[in-house]
């Protein structure tokens, strides 16, 4: 039986432990998407405690395609310096790291670019309706080769490998979905939705060799939990060594889950992946995981092979230590100050009550 510190080989690198952060943005860039000394601190602190891998947060491979003006980016050679200097931090604690490379497609933010979408659809922006623009063919291949790109700077920066954002509705999660209606060869069949995900992932092996991660973060249901399983066996296919799983645009009725389990649906969204790819890949899951008897149930029980914590990291950086050795650990309560958005992370009263309210740049 596994536990949280049993090690795990991820791809072709081993992982001292089964914990890992899930990435979650801060928006406290400038607009050069640089890596500053706090991010580096923010990161060091959750490895200093001992997790077994990191995700660095949603970091935009497009400086048209951000998510928010102040994301981090991995667009362009002069952003290498700052995400060297976060690996060096990291791996002084036998850390695994790597950045999750990241296209907003439908969820671009207006101020950064046009949203764009495999095929032209009406899409809320999260304060008005707006059309998105339908991505040529030429463009495809364009980000395609912006997302190696960015893998091939994050080696040079010496990341252990990347993560591909392929939920939560940014532009990869968007081909494999309905929003996909596109005729020629990347829309259709579940395989051609995939192709976008696959080159991207072929792309990335070919540049970055056999021993980079290459993670990437799906949808467990898009748009059912039988097709995302189909879409993920074509990343496997392509060269994708270790899949987290969240969840997309599609709904997820159809994910088999018992409420007296102590995981919520979208955790057992990886459960399901998990069952699919058992001694394939490993998988991890996520979501509202956020006490030390909840983690230790889904890796003791062989639910999944890791679990990535977003919140449960944010409010503590030592929540890993509490996971494998009982110390005492400050617990996220779900406030609505981390509600996804801006705004969100920076005064998580948890860290503020301890005096560790670690960036100064409060978005507004
Ligand atoms: C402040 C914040 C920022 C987030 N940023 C990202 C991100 O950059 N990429 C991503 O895939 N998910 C992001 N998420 C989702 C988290 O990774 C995670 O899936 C979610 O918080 C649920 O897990 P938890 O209950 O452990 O926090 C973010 C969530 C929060 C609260």
């Amino acid at each position: 039986m596994s536990n949280a510190a049993s090690p795990i080989q991820i791809g072709k690198r081993n992982c001292k432990n089964r914990i890992t952060m899930a990435p979650t943005v801060k928006f406290a860039a400038g607009d050069d998407g640089i890596v500053t000394e706090e991010f580096v601190k923010h990161y060091e602190s959750r490895a200093a405690h001992g997790v077994g891998l990191i995700v660095v947060e949603a970091t935009c491979v497009a400086k048209e395609a951000r998510l928010f003006p102040s994301q981090l980016g991995l667009w362009c050679d002069e952003q290498i310096e700052g995400h060297k200097k976060l690996v060096e931090a990291v791996h002084k604690y036998d850390t695994l790291v790597i950045p999750q490379i990241h296209h907003g497609g439908l969820g671009t933010h207006p101020e950064c670019g046009p949203l764009t979408s495999p095929t032209k659809v009406q899409w809320n922006d999260g304060d008005r309706d707006v059309e998105a623009v339908e991505l040529s063919h030429e463009d495809i291949k364009r980000i395609i080769n912006q997302f190696v790109e960015a893998a091939v700077r994050a080696k040079r920066a010496g990341y252990d490998g990347v993560q591909l954002h392929a939920c939560h509705a940014y532009l990869i999660n968007d081909f494999a979905s309905n929003v996909n209606q596109r005729t020629d060869e990347y829309g259709g069949s579940v395989e051609n939705k995939a192709r976008f995900g696959c080159e991207i992932i072929a792309g990335i092996r070919k540049a970055c060799g056999e021993d980079f991660i290459i993670s990437a973060r799906i949808s467990g249901a898009d748009p059912t939990v039988a097709e995302a399983k189909e879409v993920a066996d074509f990343y496997v296919a392509a060269g994708c060594d270790y899949l987290q799983v969240s969840c997309g645009i599609g709904e997820f009725d159809d994910v088999p889950h018992d409420d007296s389990l102590p995981y919520n649906k979208i955790a057992a969204l990886g459960v399901e992946m998990h069952k699919h790819f058992r001694g394939r890949v490993p998988v991890s899951a996520v979501n509202g995981l956020r006490s030390v008897e909840s983690v230790r149930y889904m890796l003791e029980n062989d639910l999944v092979d890791t679990v990535d914590l977003g919140c449960g990291l944010l409010a503590d950086p030592a929540f890993t230590e509490a996971i494998l050795g009982n110390t005492p650990y400050v617990k996220c309560y779900s406030c609505p100050n981390c509600a996804f958005g801006p705004g969100h992370t920076h005064p998580c009263p948890a860290m503020r009550l301890r005096g560790e309210h670690e960036f100064s740049v409060i978005p507004e």
